[in-house]
């Protein structure tokens, strides 16, 4: 049960983005996916749900690759471009689509407008949504087929400190309830309230995967000292690294 990422490596072109990765994301607890930017999460988790087609290595859900998903949304539910709902239809009306392209019931629209915050904005365009709305937008999305899985890319970006507390305890809830929950997230000390465990990958390769507490308090030190100590030197895209910042 869980993800289970075995050796998994990406090229695009000369780069590596992923390269020899291996980790498994456990069932009933939040596990954060940290990493410098260009690191390779979103790589990673799009390879897992067979987006991006891995160079070599292979992801699997529950003991199954993606592709062999009987029926993907109600095992997996994915928020990987937030952006992803035609943006002259309204947010209802996108979930509607997909509940109906999916035979999920129709009042499943309502409970996941209920269980994102959605009711106020339900009748607005999504081409008319704020960042942390189109995020509420893609979490209900992800949340349709009462996924056992779900696979989130940077969730909490754009949320109003209301949605980062309600988005805490949502993704607590679903890891409570058996679910495997893996996230990716800059926003450390949002995430450091929040997931169980902590899997850090730079520059394509595996820097940690451990418990929140042994990274942290086991250590005597927050997660953001934890995480510039594994990442110092991960680090691709450092400020001021250009050649023109150092003339
Ligand atoms: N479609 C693509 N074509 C070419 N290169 C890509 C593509 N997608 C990602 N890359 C490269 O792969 C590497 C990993 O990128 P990725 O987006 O997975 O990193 P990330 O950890 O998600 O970063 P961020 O924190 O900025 O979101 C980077 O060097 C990036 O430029
Ligand atoms: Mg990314």
């Amino acid at each position: 049960m869980g993800i289970q990422v075995q050796s998994l490596s990406k090229r695009y072109g000369r780069t590596w983005a992923v390269r020899d990765l291996s980790f498994e994301v456990q069932p009933g607890r939040v596990t954060g996916f940290l990493g410098p930017n260009g690191a390779g999460k979103s790589t990673t988790m799009r390879s897992i749900v067979g987006l991006d087609r891995p160079t070599t290595g292979a992801a699997l859900i529950d003991g199954a690759p993606y592709a062999r998903l009987r029926a993907p949304l109600r095992e997996v539910g994915t928020l990987l471009d937030a952006r992803a709902a035609h943006r002259s239809r309204r947010a209802v009306d996108h979930l509607r689509t997909v509940a109906a392209t999916h035979g999920f019931p129709a009042k499943r629209v309502d409970e996941v407008i209920g269980l994102t915050g959605l009711e106020s904005a339900a009748r607005v365009k999504a081409g008319k949504f704020s960042l942390g709305m189109g995020q509420r937008l893609g979490i209900a999305v992800a949340l349709l087929g009462d996924p056992h899985t779900l696979i989130l890319d940077e969730p909490v970006n754009g949320l109003d400190p209301e949605g980062v507390t309600w988005i805490r305890g949502l993704l607590s809830a679903l890891a409570a309830e058996g679910r495997t929950v893996f996230l990716s997230s800059h926003l450390l000390s949002e995430l450091a309230l929040v997931v169980d465990h902590v899997v850090v990958i730079g520059r394509g390769r595996l820097i940690a995967d451990a418990p929140l507490m042994t990274l942290t308090s086991d250590a005597g030190r927050t997660l953001e000292e934890a995480y510039i100590a594994l990442t110092r030197d991960a680090v691709e895209y450092r400020a001021g690294d250009a050649d023109g910042a150092r003339s």
